[in-house]
């Protein structure tokens, strides 16, 4: 069963592809490379034994988008394909809406007019702000979103809502990540951020890789046991495995209209601290970091109660922090110096 992956080349999108294949199914992968490279295919066709399918066309582009439903008439998609910086979504704006958005509406549109019901949207734990209450359940009320890009996952969530209310002949899920880490245990595909990583394991791998001088924790004045703030980080492998299950429970499911929004967390907190701890432990490697001012726009504390993707997926993150740490530290060990877009 061919299911399209737009966005396969890229740090969840490439962990679901290998997923996908070790479940029976046949990814194929929609990616313009505008924010990933070629050398993620190399990985794949490493640890799969075989190549995957791939095409390079931006989703915002309909006619290259129908071509590709004719020729693979997938039984549905996976769409992870957007821009996801949140420094850069604020300072250009349009950018963001055009490309996160218009992608969005074309696809619908064509599966729409192809018969294609089942879609898996990448959504974000973002769309909770700060939540009153922890850990945060899917029913908890939508914050006005801190940046662009997570406007464009709030407003992502609503257009889908609507399209299934409407009774559109849709299928979809909204999975909402809270934050993956890792790489595929093999070490020959991971996340490849382009320049300074904004977020936490990479700046932590690549400075313990002497590619950095020193990472700066984001604050140690918040309300929590040691200060620094706290996330939900999950093994990639965890959160590509989701989106499998996701897709099985979907393409089960008697209604011909359905929308379901469902967190993929592990369930468990950890601080900044925790993390930089567990990670001097699965690497043997001190790491040099200084404490520094808070970022503006980071919440203090969010992790996901995980009840939903348990009862109704059947779903529940098999693997530790360590392991996640550990494996993100093998892909980086591995990387050559001119692949890691440093
Ligand atoms: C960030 C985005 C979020 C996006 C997610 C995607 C912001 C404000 N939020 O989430 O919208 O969906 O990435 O993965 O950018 N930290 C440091 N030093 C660093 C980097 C991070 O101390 O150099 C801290 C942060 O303050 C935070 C934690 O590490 O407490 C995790 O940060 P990060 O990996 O950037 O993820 P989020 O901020 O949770």
């Amino acid at each position: 069963m061919n299911i399209l992956v737009t966005g396969g080349a890229g740090f969840i999108g490439s962990h679901t592809v290998v997923a996908l294949v070790e479940a029976g199914f046949t990814p194929v992968i929609v990616d313009d490379f505008s924010n990933s490279e070629r050398l993620v295919l190399d990985g794949l066709e490493k640890i799969l034994g075989r190549s995957v399918s791939c095409y390079e066309a931006d989703c915002n582009d309909a006619a290259a988008m129908r071509d590709i439903f004719e020729r693979e008439k997938p039984a549905g998609v996976i769409h992870f394909a957007a821009f996801k910086a949140v420094g850069e979504s604020m300072a250009e704006p349009l950018k963001y809406y055009r490309n996160n958005l218009g992608s969005l509406i074309t696809l619908l549109e064509i599966m729409q007019e192809t018969g294609t019901p089942n879609l898996i949207f990448s959504s974000s734990a973002t769309v909770y702000g700060q939540p009153e209450h922890l850990p945060v359940k899917e029913d908890s009320p939508a914050q006005p979103a801190m940046s662009v890009y997570g406007n464009t996952k709030r407003i992502g969530e609503e257009i889908l809502r609507d399209v299934a209310a409407a009774g559109k002949p849709f299928k979809i899920i909204s999975l909402r990540y809270f934050n993956p880490i890792g790489a595929h245990p093999s070490g020959l595909i991971g996340e490849l951020p382009r320049g300074v990583p904004n977020n936490l394991v990479p700046f932590i791998t690549q400075t313990a890789a002497g590619l950095r001088p020193q990472l700066s924790v984001f604050g140690d004045d918040y309300d929590t046991p040691d200060g620094t703030a706290i996330r939900d980080y999950i093994h990639v492998m965890d959160l590509a495995e989701a989106h499998v299950t996701a897709f099985q429970h979907l393409a089960a499911r008697p209604e011909t209209a359905l929308y379901e929004a469902v967190n993929v967390g592990t369930g468990e907190g950890a601080s900044v601290m925790q993390v930089i701890r567990s990670f001097e432990a699965a690497s043997g490697q001190k790491l040099n970091f200084h404490i520094s001012p808070r970022r503006p726009g980071d919440v203090e504390a969010v992790y996901a109660d995980v009840g939903k993707a348990a009862r109704e997926l059947g779903w529940t993150a098999r693997r530790s922090l360590h392991e996640a740490l550990t494996d993100a530290w093998r892909w980086q060990c591995g990387l050559r110096k001119e692949d890691a877009r440093i």
